[in-house]
């Protein structure tokens, strides 16, 4: 067990994290900018001395953290060794399930269509924009079916009558987001790629980049929140090539950061048509052997998956909603961590005053509430050089 610094009570006295080593979900609450990335920041790089770091970057935040820019005086950490992943598309192929497709935002009544005509990869050779063409060319009137099973009956693809007109508008629109999202591309080498997301790659390998980079830092590049159910997709996609992958490292498990983690693991019913739910869902309560360890940071814990919420094991909290299942979790009757906890915080923007409480769940109750110490720099480049 190693102990990290988190701040220091009000008494001056340091507050320690305890890093196990073995399977924990730390959850990480506060409101908007309360100081959440920062303290995730300060945390992460002191575990990534000892075990992997993998991150979800919503926005790009954490590409920095290679660098020593939010602790101050007394303590510089940063990973040297985090490597950055951004810019990435996947290509149609990778998406081989029902529920990608739902959780990119189409209905579960048209994803099923999507699946059949994905099937024919030698009429669209796994380029969005040719996949988008067929979808155009679909008949929506009977006397247009026959010229469309005449131009396509050559590559094995039949339909038995026209297609709804407001089906076929949908998924054609539907389409043509997503391809405008650049979530999806054309094969690299080819002309299309080369045309319209030359600097995209194509990762054809997600696990094997835990083999490859020490720490790994995966940007999503989430600008608008149309993108929220692209980025599910993504990360459900990422998460799901990397399982095989954790099966076999053995005390290198990492530990996965997910940023704004109540867009990735929303509080939804239908966890198996949102992937990056169903899946963080299962590296919390079912992949426990592996050995990883989840870090979920959240505003609010009440837009957050529930089952998740139970999962956590240790808890750092600052100024947020109430959550009857945050209570019931943490052993609490009904709302009292509120009241006991939560409403002692202070926080002060102005003289940077930013308390957390840490808490244990199974402890009994027992918290302890800290400052961080540090002022952080806005700069990103000022400590660049300090070690
Ligand atoms: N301990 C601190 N000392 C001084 N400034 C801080 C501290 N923690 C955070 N800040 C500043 O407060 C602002 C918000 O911090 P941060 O981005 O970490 O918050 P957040 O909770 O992650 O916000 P969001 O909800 O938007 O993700 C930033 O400008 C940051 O520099
Ligand atoms: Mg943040």
């Amino acid at each position: 067990m190693r102990w990290i610094k988190l701040g220091s009570d009000r008494f001056g006295k340091p507050v320690y994290f305890p890093e196990t080593h073995s399977y924990n979900v730390i959850m990480v609450l506060a409101r908007a900018r309360y100081g959440k990335t920062i303290l995730v920041k300060n945390l992460y790089t002191q575990i990534s001395k000892h075990r992997p770091v993998v991150i979800f970057d919503y926005q790009g935040e954490h590409s920095e953290s290679r660098y020593g820019n939010w602790l101050s005086r007394d303590q510089i950490a940063f990973i040297p060794d985090l490597h950055t992943i951004s810019n990435f598309g996947f290509y149609l192929s990778d998406f081989d399930q029902m529920q990608d497709w739902i959780s990119m935002g189409f209905s579960a009544k048209n994803a099923p269509l999507i699946m059949t005509f994905l099937k024919f990869d030698n009429i669209h050779h796994n380029n969005p924009l040719e996949f988008l063409e067929l979808l155009v060319d679909l008949p929506t009137r009977d006397d247009e079916v026959d010229s469309f099973n005449k131009r396509y009956a050559e590559f094995g693809l039949f339909l038995h009558g026209r297609i709804h007109d407001s089906t076929k508008q949908s998924v054609v629109s539907m389409m043509n987001i997503v391809w405008q999202s650049g979530l999806l591309i054309p094969p690299v080498g080819s002309k299309d790629h080369a045309t319209h997301f030359p600097s995209k790659i194509h990762v054809d390998d997600w696990g094997a980049l835990l083999e490859t980079y020490p720490h790994l830092n995966i940007n999503l590049n989430i600008v608008t929140s149309n993108s929220i159910p692209l980025a599910r997709a993504s990360v459900g996609k990422i998460l799901d090539r990397f399982l095989p992958y954790l099966k076999d490292l053995r005390g290198k498990a990492p530990l996965f950061v997910v940023e704004e983690a109540d867009f990735i693991c929303p509080n939804a019913m239908d966890a198996e048509n949102i992937t990056s739910l169903y899946q963080l869902r299962n590296y919390v309560l079912k992949h426990q052997r592996t050995g990883i360890e989840m870090m979920f940071v959240s505003q609010d814990p009440n837009l957050m998956d529930q089952f998740t919420l139970m999962g956590a094991t240790i808890w750092i909290m600052g100024q947020h909603m109430k959550s009857s299942v945050t209570a019931s979790t943490l052993n609490e009757s009904d709302m009292d961590y509120h009241k006991d906890i939560i409403h002692q915080l202070k926080f002060d923007r102005y003289s940077n005053k930013r308390q957390f409480a840490l808490m244990l769940s199974g402890n009994g109750g027992h918290y302890e509430i800290f400052e961080v110490d540090d002022t952080c720099t806005r700069d990103p480049l000022k400590h660049r050089f300090r070690k």
